[in-house]
Formats: structure tokens, C-alpha cells, sequence
């Protein structure tokens, strides 16, 4: 990371409904490029996901620049495996934060065997994490 460059904050999701319905605006407005769920998911949909996820397979982000959130990440381990997504609000890409954001979920990865970023095919993204 340059220097001068925008420093993102990560806050680890308890829950809150707040967060929740963050976490949904931003994943929402990067859906197109999911590989599973494309859908617009609603408020209840993101709660009763929360509830109903194993939260020890489970550890999600969000990411804040100035207090504004502009970002999320997920890391799901499956099988010893853990997967990675994550996304930025439009307006936020190509400023070197989505780099920062999957630097971050790397880190958080215990014990790493391997780590697995799916994308579609049309979304390069494996470049980021060319650190
Ligand atoms: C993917 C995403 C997180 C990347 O974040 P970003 O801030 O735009 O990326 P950065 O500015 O940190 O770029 C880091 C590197 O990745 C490259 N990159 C960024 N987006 C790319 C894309 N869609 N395809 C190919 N390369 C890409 C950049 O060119 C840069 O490479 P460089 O250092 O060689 O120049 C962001 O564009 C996003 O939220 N997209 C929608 C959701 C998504 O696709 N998530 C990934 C699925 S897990």
C-alpha cells in the first residue's frame, strides 16, 4: 500500500441489524458479479441468512473509509478450505481498496491450507491478491 493511499478500517459483524442491513446494500450493489446469488437480496432475507449461517464457518467484514462503510468481506471455511468474496460500493472501486480488503481476509486466515477466491469468469479479480 503507497504511502498517501486511502487506509481502509475493518470492523468484524457481531449481528447488528444495522450492519446487516449494510452489509446487504453493498453486497447488493455488487451482485451482478457473484458467482452463486446474483438476486437483490430483501432485509429479512439477510437476517434469517445471519441466523441461520454456522458462525464458526463464518467470518464476515465490513470495511470503513472516514466512518462511511464501503465495503465487505466474507470468509467461509469449508472443509479446511476457506473461501473468500468481498465488494465495494461502486464509487469505491479502482482505487486500490479491493487489493486492501482481500490483503485483509488473508490475513485473518488461521492455520491456511489453501484459500480459494471464486469469480465469474469474466472477473479476473485473482490479481488482486498478487501481493
Ligand atoms: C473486485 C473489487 C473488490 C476490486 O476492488 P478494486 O478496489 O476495484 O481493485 P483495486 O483497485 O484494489 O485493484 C487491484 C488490482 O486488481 C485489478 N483489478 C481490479 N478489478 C479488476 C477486474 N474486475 N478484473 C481484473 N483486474 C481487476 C486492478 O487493475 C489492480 O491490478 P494492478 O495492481 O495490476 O493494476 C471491486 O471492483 C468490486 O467490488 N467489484 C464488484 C464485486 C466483485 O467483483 N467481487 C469479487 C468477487 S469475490
Amino acid at each position: 500500500m503507497q504511502e498517501n493511499q486511502t487506509k481502509l478500517q475493518p470492523i468484524k459483524v457481531q449481528g447488528r441489524l444495522e450492519e446487516l442491513e449494510t452489509l446487504r446494500l453493498i453486497r447488493n450493489e455488487c451482485r451482478f458479479f457473484m458467482t452463486r446469488h446474483t438476486s437483490e437480496i430483501q432485509p429479512e432475507e439477510q437476517k434469517w441468512w445471519w441466523d441461520h449461517i454456522k458462525k464458526e464457518d463464518y467470518t464476515v467484514f465490513l470495511y470503513y473509509v472516514d466512518k462511511v462503510p464501503v465495503g465487505y468481506g466474507l470468509i467461509r471455511v469449508e472443509n479446511g478450505v476457506s473461501w473468500l468474496t468481498g465488494g465495494l460500493r461502486e464509487a469505491y472501486r479502482g482505487k486500490g481498496l479491493g487489493r486492501q480488503i482481500f490483503i485483509h481476509l488473508i490475513t485473518q486466515c488461521s492455520n491456511i491450507t489453501e484459500i480459494w477466491l471464486q469469480v465469474r469468469a469474466s472477473v479476473s479479480i485473482i490479481r488482486v491478491c498478487a501481493c
